[in-house]
């Protein structure tokens, strides 16, 4: 299956090229500095340009589905994580929706649906993503929204607690990027997963049993 990767060159990115290639699929990364492209083909990927804050039509093209990896950064300032995180997540998906793309999978983050009880600096964000989240559950694509706790660079060790219940899952735990890219892969083949919202952290149940319990 052809999977337009949004964000591919971020570190989460990276892990999914080489994740989706193994899986057979045709992975198209989309980066907005073509720079980049030796790098995505390296990892096992095609490039396409793109840019979330520009028309999307011509990265989106002919893809069977879309994961969406990418965000502003901690840097940027409050407007560009709405540019970014908000509008330029809702131009993918409604891009998605005219271009026909079947599934969608967003990488979006714990504590979405209380932005008010995260920390200070972290609420603009968690509304921005929230609001995103909420547009791509009324399209009419099969989605899937993926809601890690803190992203870690530990080694991938596949043992994850998950929730699909709000507020589930208690605390503030931690995942490696890795282990999240192996997420978001799994739920391309996995039915169980679409219309559904979850969370995940590291835990003690192997990644297939527990994404079996979404
Ligand atoms: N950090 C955490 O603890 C945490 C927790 C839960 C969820 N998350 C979510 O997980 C996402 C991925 O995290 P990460 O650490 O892997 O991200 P990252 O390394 O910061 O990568 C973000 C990617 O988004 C791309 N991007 C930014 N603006 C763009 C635009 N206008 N158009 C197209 N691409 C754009 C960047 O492109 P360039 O390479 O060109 O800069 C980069 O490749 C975050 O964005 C966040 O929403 C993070």
């Amino acid at each position: 299956m052809n999977i337009l990767v949004v964000g591919a060159n971020g570190r989460t990115g990276r892990h999914l090229l080489p994740l989706l290639k193994a899986a057979g699929h045709t992975a198209r990364a989309m980066i907005r500095n073509y720079d980049q492209r030796g790098d995505m083909v390296a990892l096992g990927a095609e490039a396409v340009a793109g840019d979330l804050e520009k028309p999307l039509g011509y990265a989106v093209g002919d893809n069977r589905a879309c994961i969406f990896a990418a965000g502003s950064g901690s840097k940027t300032g409050p407007e560009k994580t709405i540019d970014v995180d908000f509008h330029g997540a809702v131009r993918l998906i409604e891009t998605c929706e005219r271009k026909k793309i079947r599934r969608f999978i967003m990488l979006s983050s714990m504590n979405t649906d209380e932005p008010e009880s995260g920390p200070e600096k972290l609420r603009h964000y968690l509304a921005a993503k929230a609001a995103a989240d909420e547009r791509l559950r009324q399209s009419l694509m099969d989605w899937t929204i993926v809601r890690p706790g803190y992203l870690s660079d530990e080694a991938s060790h596949e043992m994850l607690e998950v929730s699909a219940s709000l507020g589930g899952l208690e605390g503030a735990g931690s995942i490696s990027r890795e282990d999240v890219a192996k997420v978001l892969v799994a739920c391309l083949g996995r039915d169980n997963t679409v219309g559904k919202t979850f969370d995940v952290v590291d835990g003690k149940t192997p990644l297939e049993e527990a994404l079996d319990s979404i």
